[in-house]
């Protein structure tokens, strides 16, 4: 049986995925920020499971000390990593910053998930059939990658919610593919789960409008359990194993956008966010 680290897990596409992989078996572990939520989760996914092996790790990926903790604990209570599914996400159509200063969408979505993944990876180089699941979303088509956003430098007039999360996306995929160069031992993709129904576009203070249309689309949104599929397959397939690096919809491959291809920009976010979580690393040594 695999040990499962999924971020996010307490709600939404991540608690569905957690549920079903916990009903294959596997230890799983909650990388949440919020605890009793987290409790809430495991004692739902237990009573469907028939699992008691489902554990909580405080996780807040809007912040590095936090993650580099969940990472060190980790370690201490678990040794052992299989399968790391970077799941959890949001959106937000105001400039909002992690702890350490980024613009939360590409802080939360891309930043802290390097992080934690840069932190795990020893633990995933060790096992035999080591994945990792990049939970992205179709947005990615209309994102581009503007490093000059990192930090929230256009100021918040200017801030666009949904270009900041179509990046945020885009940079998933991006990571994915460099992921595979830099360790093709692991097994490493990435998806789009489907319009799911949950609750992530009424959170972040999201402005009314925005919720209104999310609620209006709600009827024709796809339930967690079928919007959880493709993680579950990327997790449990053996089919996926023969391949790497790729993007997925509806648990077959698709063609991710242009940009999404280019390894030379992939290349550079590596780079980049190498060094942007280098500055703060030194902090918590
Ligand atoms: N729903 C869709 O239609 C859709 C479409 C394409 C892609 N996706 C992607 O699917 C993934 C899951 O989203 P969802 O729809 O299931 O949304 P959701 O129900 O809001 O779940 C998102 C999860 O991420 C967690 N999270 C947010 N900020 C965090 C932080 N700073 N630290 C740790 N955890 C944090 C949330 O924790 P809390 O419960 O504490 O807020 C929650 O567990 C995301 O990556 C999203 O981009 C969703």
């Amino acid at each position: 049986m695999q040990h499962i680290l999924i971020t996010g897990g307490n709600t939404g596409i991540g608690k569905a995925t957690a549920t079903a992989l916990a009903k294959k078996g596997h230890t799983i572990i909650l990388a949440c920020r919020n605890e009793s939520k987290a409790k809430e989760a495991i004692k739902h996914i237990k009573e469907k499971s028939k699992n008691e092996a489902i554990h909580y790790l405080e996780c807040d990926l809007a912040s590095f000390e936090s993650i580099k903790n969940c990472s060190y604990e980790y370690h201490q209570q678990f040794g052992k990593l299989d399968i790391l599914i970077n799941n959890a996400g949001l959106i937000s159509d105001k400039l909002q910053f992690t702890k350490d200063g980024f613009e939360l969408q590409i802080g939360v979505n891309h930043l802290g998930h390097f992080l934690l993944t840069k932190q795990l990876i020893g633990l995933l180089e060790e096992a035999t059939e080591a994945r990792i699941v990049n939970v992205s979303s179709k947005a990615h088509y209309r994102g581009k990658i503007n490093f000059n956003t990192f930090k929230g430098e256009l100021g918040s007039d200017k801030y666009n919610g949904m270009a900041a999360y179509s990046q945020s996306k885009l940079a998933n995929i991006l990571f994915t593919k460099e992921l595979v160069k830099r360790y093709p031992k692991i097994c490493s993709h990435s998806l789009h789960p489907g319009v799911v129904k949950t609750e992530i576009a009424s959170k972040n203070g999201n402005k009314r409008l925005w919720r209104y249309l999310w609620k209006m689309i709600t009827p024709f949104m796809i339930d967690t359990t079928k919007g959880a599929k493709t993680s579950v397959y990327l997790s449990s397939s053996d089919e996926v194993l023969r391949i790497n690096g790729k993007y997925f919809e509806k648990q077959k491959e698709k063609e991710p956008s242009i940009l999404a291809n280019d390894p030379v920009l992939a290349k550079k976010l590596w780079e980049v966010s190498e060094e942007l979580i280098s500055d703060y690393i030194g902090r918590y040594a």
